[in-house]
């Protein structure tokens, strides 16, 4: 499988300045996709704000999109963690949004008056939502809002009201993600632009996921019998349901991966977590063993193995 990496100049940029913030910060509010809570989690603003000993604000949003039991567990994990909170919405639903004030003023009460500001940091992957929140919160349009990655680029202050600040930061991803899977769910979720091929990959990731954890919701959308089916299997599978060919007669597995990867995007396939903290556990014990056993057989055939 293909291991999904970025790291564009200006995220670079984005991670000094938001290490400087970070200093005059009373709360760091982070926006997750509920679908991918700890794949769209930035390790790096976790190493920053423990470092500075901040509290978090952890926002599952596009709640609406993901499967409610899941989100609940989630809620419960991240709650665990140091000085942590977590809350799930969905930014498009104005009630939602509007209980987020009240909550950061609960997490810092000391703080919250017009000589005394509380100073929130938001932050989040690109397309989280964290624009669409911030302008339901404001009450106003104040960033570009759109669905390719990494619009929002400059950091700014914006006043909740006399009492609460808000500094945006641009959508951060990280130098280098260790778990291939996170690559994956972060595509299939649109955090990161993929070329064709690799598009086609993710279909079948995200395939494999929906087979194991959701095969009802495929059988419903598509009308297929998922039984002896693996992933690539699923999406030739979309392709034979909607006729979709290429010249030649051949299936159209591109075609097919854009639609099972934008049914699942805009909810249409049903509501869908790609992880649960039980599936992370084991995607991540199976990845450091395979690593470990990985380096072990390296170091047996390294040409210094078994000299004195
Ligand atoms: P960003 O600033 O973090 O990069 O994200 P942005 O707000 O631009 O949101 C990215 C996309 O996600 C937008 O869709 C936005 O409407 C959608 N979105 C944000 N929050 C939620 C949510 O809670 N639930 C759902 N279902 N969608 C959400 P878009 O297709 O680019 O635009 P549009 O659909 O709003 O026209």
């Amino acid at each position: 499988m293909s291991s999904i990496q970025w790291f564009p100049g200006h995220m670079n940029a984005a991670r000094k300045k938001a290490a400087e913030t970070m200093k005059t910060t009373d709360l760091v509010i982070e926006v997750l996709d509920a679908r991918i809570p700890l794949a769209s989690c930035n390790p790096m603003v976790e190493e920053l704000r423990l470092f500075r000993q901040r509290p978090s604000l952890k926002i599952l949003n596009k709640s609406d999109l993901a499967d409610p039991a899941v989100t609940k567990e989630w809620i419960d994990f991240f709650e665990k963690g140091s000085h942590t909170r977590a809350v799930a919405i969905s930014a498009r639903h104005p009630a939602e949004v509007a209980r987020i004030p009240g909550i950061c003023q609960q997490i810092v009460p000391n703080r919250g008056e017009a000589s005394k500001p509380l100073r929130m940091m938001i932050m989040g992957i690109p397309n989280v939502g964290k624009s669409t929140l911030m302008n339901m919160l404001l009450k106003r349009r104040v960033a570009a809002v759109g669905d390719e990655p990494a619009v929002t680029k400059s950091q700014q202050r914006l006043y909740l009201n006399k009492g609460m600040i808000l500094i945006d930061t641009p959508g951060m991803l990280w130098p280098k993600i260790r778990y291939p899977d996170d690559g994956m769910m972060l595509a299939a979720s649109h955090a990161v632009g993929v070329n064709a091929l690799i598009e086609e990959e993710v279909a079948v990731f995200l395939a494999e996921v929906l087979l194991d954890r959701y095969p009802g919701l495929l059988a419903a959308r598509y009308g297929m019998e998922t039984t002896d089916l693996d992933g690539f299997g699923v999406v030739e599978s979309v392709a034979k349901r909607r006729g979709f060919k290429v010249r030649g007669g051949d299936f159209d597995m591109e075609k097919a991966s854009q639609i099972l990867l934008n049914d699942y995007r805009s909810g249409s396939l049903g509501r869908i977590s790609l992880e649960t903290p039980e599936t992370r556990k084991a995607m991540m014990a199976a990845f450091d063993a395979a690593a470990t056993a990985e380096k072990s057989v390296r170091e047996s055939k390294s040409p210094d193995s078994g000299r004195d």
